[in-house]
């Protein structure tokens, strides 16, 4: 099957007018959009909105899903599927969630730029983020290509980077915003992790940077020393040139592999506006293909 792909950036980014993801689609289909992937690391596919059955049954064409147990330990029934991440503004009755509650102040974090599941043993292989519902103004996804923003590290840069680790862990990105209201027992479950900062991206064999907010230091260095040199990488590549903008209809599906990019949402009006998106999250089963160095 031939995918018809309109380039969206002139470093990457695609979006692909010839395929109604409401249909079945074979297995050339899903092996046509995985290459496109490795090429352009993120896609957009508008349609009609999918069902959460349809959504998860494509996600599961890329592989395993995500395990289903969030960060935050709750009793509250969820709004989604269990094994969809719900990427709203609002609670269980499909209200807008309130000023204070504690989903809102921990999704606040998806506004940073980060990579999905940098931060989890298993981190995540691809996103596949679907709109429901979405706000006039605002809420819009940013995305990067982190293999272009490695790409124009000056060579003297790269050669002091390649073999570093940084620490990731998700009490860092939510404490950016002073947010740290976690249990011990949310604290337990979810540890810090060590990831490479430059890996090769398996489907394209370039150097992709593996950032994110999540990224605290980097292994074997000062605290102070390693956060400036994240800080200063996450600054080279969030400059605009490397950024793309998408806006969102109801019924698109972006997905982006999150080995090769960055990605944050835009800030809407949360009090005013109710923005319904979910996330089906496959699974990078095997981050040591990128993390060779990893202990
Ligand atoms: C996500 C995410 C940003 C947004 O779904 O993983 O970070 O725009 N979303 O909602
Ligand atoms: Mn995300």
């Amino acid at each position: 099957m031939l995918l018809e792909v309109a380039k969206l950036h002139p470093l990457f980014g695609g979006e692909v007018t010839n395929v109604d993801l409401s249909k079945p689609i074979d297995q050339a289909g899903i092996d046509a959009i995985q290459a496109a992937l490795d090429q352009y690391a993120v896609l957009i596919f508008h349609g009609p909105k999918l069902t959460e059955e349809d959504q998860i049954a494509l996600a599961e064409r890329f592989g395993p899903l995500e395990g289903q147990n969030g960060v935050l330990a709750t009793n509250v029934a969820a709004r989604v599927s269990r094994k969809l991440v719900d990427i709203s503004n609002l609670d269980e009755k499909d209200d807008v969630l309130g000023t204070q509650d504690r989903r809102r102040m921990f999704a606040l974090g998806n506004q940073l730029w980060h990579t999905d599941s940098s931060f989890k043993k298993t981190p995540a292989k691809y996103s596949l983020l679907h709109a429901h519902k979405v706000t006039p103004e605002g809420g819009e996804t940013q995305f990067v290509d982190t293999r272009a923003a490695y790409d124009a590290l000056p060579d003297k840069i790269k050669a002091r980077i390649d073999t570093l680790q940084a620490e990731h862990s998700i009490f860092v990105s939510r404490g950016k915003l002073g947010f740290t209201e976690f249990s011990d027992e949310e604290r337990r479950a979810n540890p810090p992790v060590h990831r490479s900062l430059v890996r090769v991206h398996p489907g394209s064999g370039r150097k992709a940077l593996y950032l994110a907010s999540h990224a605290s230091h980097i292994v074997g260095q000062p605290v102070p020393d390693g956060r400036m040199l994240i800080h200063e990488l996450m600054e080279h590549a969030t400059q605009p040139q490397f950024v793309h903008t998408h806006k969102w209809a109801p019924g698109d599906l972006v997905i982006w592999d999150n080995r090769c990019t960055l990605h944050r949402g835009r800030p809407y009006d949360e009090v005013n506006h109710r923005r319904d998106m979910r996330r089906a999250t496959v699974s990078d089963l095997d981050p040591a293909v990128q993390d060779q160095r990893a202990a």
